[in-house]
């Protein structure tokens, strides 16, 4: 696969603090590259050394094929970023707003009024054209943000928490749009502290913890990496005998509430026969079964310590 970001021992030290330490990860073309972690993780800091809006401390990485620390130009217009805070002007219209972005990146005048159009109706905004940007919801804005950071159609959008501070519709619509830019081809480095959103729109995650990367791989197989923790479930007839959870206990360990038990087992397949096949021996109706799989939550808690609710914490540790 084409690698469209190659980080190498990547560091961003500020005053003694390591916010970025070392870190090295790769990313495919075409792909949604989720960074997951807490609050002060490093994962601006990251970003803004990728997109060279501020030097590495140490290390280096390719970005599209060119050096951050020899060749920024040529990344930068192979780049597109949507950064934490709004870097668009209040006064100036949305459609304003994009042309300015499109002069910023050099788009050849004549391809301005079309390049425009069109992110306006990709984003649902062309009745907003000429509404003034500090007028408009934090969604819009979001959306006006996005578009702008597309205007010289970059391979690669970098996106800072693009949906914190959105409200539960906007952040959906959102993502949808995170979808369909993914479809058309465009690489998509996405940070976030939502577990959900990782999940939900990355193809691979990067685990990010005190500047460190934990772990980076597909939701899926970060799930797998929780061991024993599957669990099979099952509604009886009746509650089952002693005899019965006893012999259950031997694949796993056993949770009965009355007619409902749990076995967490690492063996699901022997686990859900087991079951089947000593209830018809107790003369029991299995009434519900079901598996559950580790979330990538249980994982991450897991795999880094910290807790699904200071992860999920919109109170910021780190400056802004
Ligand atoms: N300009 C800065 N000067 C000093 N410390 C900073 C600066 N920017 C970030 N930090 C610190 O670096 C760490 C990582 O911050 P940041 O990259 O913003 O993390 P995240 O985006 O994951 O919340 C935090 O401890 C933060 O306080
Ligand atoms: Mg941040």
């Amino acid at each position: 696969m084409e690698k469209v970001i190659a980080a190498r021992n990547l560091t961003k030290e500020y005053d003694g603090l390591l916010a970025v330490d070392h870190v090295s990860f790769e990313v495919n073309r075409g792909e949604v590259f989720g960074f997951l972690g807490p609050n002060g993780a490093g994962k601006t800091s990251t970003i803004r050394m990728l997109v060279g809006l501020t030097e590495p401390s140490e290390g280096s990485a390719l970005v599209a094929g060119y050096d951050i620390r020899k060749e920024i130009v040529e990344v930068k217009r192979r780049v597109g970023v949507v950064t934490e805070t709004s870097n668009l002007y209040d006064e100036l219209t949305a459609g304003e707003n994009l042309l300015f972005a499109s002069q910023l990146y050099n788009v050849p005048r004549n391809e301005r009024p079309t390049r425009i159009k069109e992110l306006l109706e990709r984003f649902h905004l062309t009745d907003r054209r000429d509404t003034k940007f500090g007028k408009l919801s934090r969604g819009l804005k979001r959306r006006v943000v996005i578009a702008a950071a597309l205007v010289h159609r970059p391979e690669i959008i970098f996106m800072d928490e693009p949906t914190t501070g959105l409200d539960v519709v906007s952040a959906r619509s959102l993502r949808k749009y995170i979808e369909e830019l993914q479809k058309e081809g465009t690489t998509v480095f996405l940070t976030t502290h939502y577990i959900e959103e990782a999940d939900q729109l990355a193809d691979r995650i990067a685990l990010i913890v005190k500047g460190n990367i934990v772990t980076v791989d597909t939701p899926e197989r970060i799930k797998d990496k929780v061991k024993g923790t599957p669990i099979v479930e099952a509604i009886l007839s009746r509650e089952p005998n002693k005899l019965m959870i006893k012999n259950l206990g031997e694949l796993g360990s056993v949770d009965l509430d009355e007619r409902r038990i749990s076995i967490t087992t690492g063996n699901v397949m022997v686990a859900l026969e087991s079951l089947i096949h000593l209830a018809k021996q107790e003369g029991l109706e299995v009434q519900h079964i079901q598996t559950q799989r580790p979330s990538l939550e249980d994982a991450f808690v897991e795999l880094t310590g910290i807790s699904a609710e200071s992860m999920m914490s919109e109170k910021s540790r780190g400056r802004r």
